[in-house]
């Protein structure tokens, strides 16, 4: 461990903020990054940055990635030894009309943070990646050796893209980096644009909610206090060189409950915390969606002790009791 500010990048966003809240709680100190953009509601990004700053180890900075000259001066002026970047722009359907955003905030973005490293002796980056790189893969559970060639989105090409420009600075310049590759990650604090989310929001208003492959889905949904712990424990397990990734000190992990839940059971969990049935619209499938993700985590069990242990039930609940509270409903 280390006193020196580990760089969190999305940290008013879900998963950059409840990492940055538990390495805090850890005692290290963070500096987190946003652009604060308007894709899902500010206030919820500004709320939860509220939260961080309570915490007089957190130093917050309002930048936006893709502009290189400020990423560049941020990297000189800190020479943070650990990176965890999970600033991006997310979303799949979003990504079908708006690929300019995925271009400036996961190319652009991703490649000014690679740069950043590179020139200031970073000793570890960990970034964020997608189960959406495995694409239309059938094979279950997804495994990390397996093909990810196919994207049915662009979002998840961005993605893959990120797997590849990291491995490429990884060989270059000895970068050591790590790839998470994130399954339907939930919880409190949550993004408004996810299923579980989208349909207390529409439970709540009385509206339809909308069931893509007529409710025939399966997610590999997986709690956050699971997967900060697993993020907290990899930023010091630096890559060693690793044969099967041409001997550069790079790695790609999934990071996933390893136990898909059918959608249907997801919405009856949530129709039962909000005391409310939900009215259902059942559609059709949605193009760049997938019908089942499910995480194979043998690796990442071996390497960090993972043991994701958050079931569904538990999950929905500690959602719905945020939510209630934070939305006064
Ligand atoms: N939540 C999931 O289930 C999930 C699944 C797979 C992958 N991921 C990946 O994990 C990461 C975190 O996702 P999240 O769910 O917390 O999303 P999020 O949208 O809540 O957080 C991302 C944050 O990044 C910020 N951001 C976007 N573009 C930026 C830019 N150019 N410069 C600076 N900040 C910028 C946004 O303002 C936002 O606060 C992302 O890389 C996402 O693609 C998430």
């Amino acid at each position: 461990m280390t006193d020196q500010a580990i760089l969190v990048t999305g940290a008013a966003g879900f998963i950059g903020f409840h990492v940055a809240r538990q390495l805090l709680a850890e005692g290290r100190p963070v500096v987190g990054l946003d652009s604060l953009n308007s894709y899902y509601d500010p206030a919820l990004k500004q709320a939860r940055l509220q939260r961080l700053a309570a915490d007089s180890r957190f130093t917050f900075v309002q930048a936006d990635l893709a502009d290189r000259e400020t990423v560049a001066a941020l990297f000189a002026r800190h020479r943070f030894a650990s990176v965890v970047h999970l600033a991006a722009q997310a979303g799949v359907r979003h990504s079908i009309d708006h690929p300019q955003a995925y271009a400036d905030s996961n190319l652009q973005a991703f490649l000014n943070v690679l740069e950043g490293c590179r020139h200031n002796s970073c000793r570890h980056l960990v970034y964020a990646s997608s189960s959406s790189v495995y694409g239309a893969n059938t094979k279950l559970p997804f495994a990390v050796a397996d093909r990810t060639d196919h994207p049915v989105s662009f979002y998840a090409a961005t993605k893959k893209a990120n797997e590849l420009m990291a491995q490429s600075y990884s060989h270059l310049y000895r970068l050591p980096v790590t790839g998470l590759r994130f399954f339907t990650i939930y919880g409190p604090w949550g993004r408004p644009d996810m299923a579980l989310f989208l349909f207390a929001d529409a439970i709540m208003a009385r509206r339809p909610i909308r069931l893509f492959n007529h409710g025939k889905m399966r997610r590999d949904f997986t709690y956050i206090d699971d997967v900060t712990r697993v993020v907290s424990t990899l930023i010091d397990l630096v890559p060693a060189d690793n044969p099967s990734a041409a001997n550069a000190p790079s790695r790609v992990y999934n990071v996933g409950n390893h136990r898909p839940e059918e959608l249907t059971h997801v919405v009856a969990l949530l129709e039962r915390e909000l005391g409310r049935t939900a009215v259902k619209e059942l559609l059709p499938m949605q193009p760049g969606d997938v019908v089942e993700t499910f995480a194979d985590v043998e690796d990442l069990m071996r390497d960090t002790g993972f043991a994701p242990s958050t079931p569904i039930d538990v999950g929905v609940h500690n959602f719905v009791t945020w939510y209630r509270d934070y939305f006064e409903v």
